[in-house]
């Protein structure tokens, strides 16, 4: 162990420190070099079997040859350190002045966003929402509401018939249908609302449509009075149009409701007609098997395109089922 062949293990320590590309590289030169088995390491190890007055000089040599690899082997790792930070930096970059690929959010279309809203409403008091089918009996849409074949009401509402005519079945007018599958189903007390499309054969225009929605609302209950209905609908108008909002009912007809009334509200200076309500027939009540000295009931039904209309001062019924998003939008998604 002479003093060149120590200085060589530096020199060549140094080089391989030096030649490293990467941090890797140089991992495996430091294990080479400054390792249990570089000859360093071995040369520390074997001084205990030196003469004593070489040892003191044989173990400076060697320490200081230590120091030295140690010394480069930092040079070496910080050079490395910082090629590969900047290296790292350069590939996260994130270019901001790249165009975004844009891609729309969709929106419910606003009679979802109406009959949520509606349904909320009358979940919070207590209310549950009932379906009914669109294809409906003929029985349950007219004849069981008190609307007998040769009833005015039966030409007032123009009816899509299913062929073949003898199946009886029919798209149905209304929603409120389903306040007889309702009560056949349920025992009072009932309070439900039911939402839902509606068909009936008119030509598309500003104002009407073949297919549009209604929303029913039945309560059937001890004690219940047109006070409740008229309460009822109150609040249900404010909800839909604001606290400001009055209501107010005009005696109208409906065969399944006695008394019947039209549900006018004041909105911006003029009374505008909404829907039809009255105090659930006892025919109908009968028809299906409630007891009319127990029980009593109001009811009342509206369209859902023209709550949206009135509400928002749409014009034109063709912007509520063209679909078209520029006109959804407007609406936000209202999730
Ligand atoms: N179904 C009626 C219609 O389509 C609306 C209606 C009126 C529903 C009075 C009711 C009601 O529940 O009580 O014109």
């Amino acid at each position: 162990m002479n003093p060149a062949e120590i200085a060589s293990w530096v020199f060549e320590a140094e080089k391989a420190f030096l030649a490293a590309p990467d941090l890797d590289q140089l991992k495996q030169a430091r294990l080479a070099h400054l390792g249990d088995k570089s000859p360093v390491a071995l040369a520390s190890r074997n001084l205990g079997s030196l003469a004593p007055e070489e040892k003191a000089s044989a173990g400076k040599l060697i320490g200081d040859a230590k120091a030295s690899i140690s010394a480069a082997l930092d040079i070496a790792t910080a050079k490395l350190e910082a090629i590969r930070d900047e290296k790292v930096l350069r590939e996260e970059i994130v270019d901001i002045t790249l165009p975004v690929q844009r891609s729309h959010k969709g929106g419910l279309h606003p009679i979802t966003i109406i009959k949520n809203e509606i349904s909320d409403f009358f979940i919070e008091q207590g209310f549950s929402v009932e379906e009914g089918p669109e294809l409906e009996s003929g029985w349950l849409n007219f004849d069981a509401l008190n609307i007998p074949p040769d009833h005015p009401a039966r030409t007032m509402q123009d009816t899509f018939y299913l062929e073949p005519l003898s199946s009886g079945m029919v798209l149905r007018t209304q929603t409120s249908p389903v306040q007889i599958r309702t009560m056949l189903k349920e025992e009072p007390p009932i309070y439900v609302i039911s939402p839902g499309r509606t068909f009936r054969a008119d030509e598309l225009d500003a104002t009407h449509s073949p297919v549009f929605h209604q929303v029913e609302g039945l309560v059937i209950d001890r004690g219940i009075t047109m006070a409740h209905l008229k309460g009822t609908l109150d609040n249900f108008a404010q909800a839909m149009f604001g606290p400001k909002v009055t209501t107010r009912l005009r005696p109208s007809f409906f065969p399944f409701t006695e008394p019947s009334a039209e549900v006018d509200i004041f909105f911006n200076n003029r009374w505008i007609e909404w829907g039809g309500c009255g105090m659930v027939n006892p025919k109908v009540l009968a028809t299906c098997g409630i007891d009319t000295d127990e029980f009593s009931g109001f009811a009342f039904g509206m369209g859902l395109e023209r709550t949206l209309m009135v509400r928002h001062g749409i014009t034109d019924m063709h912007d509520i089922v063209e679909g078209d998003l520029r006109f959804t939008r407007q609406f936000g998604v209202g999730l």
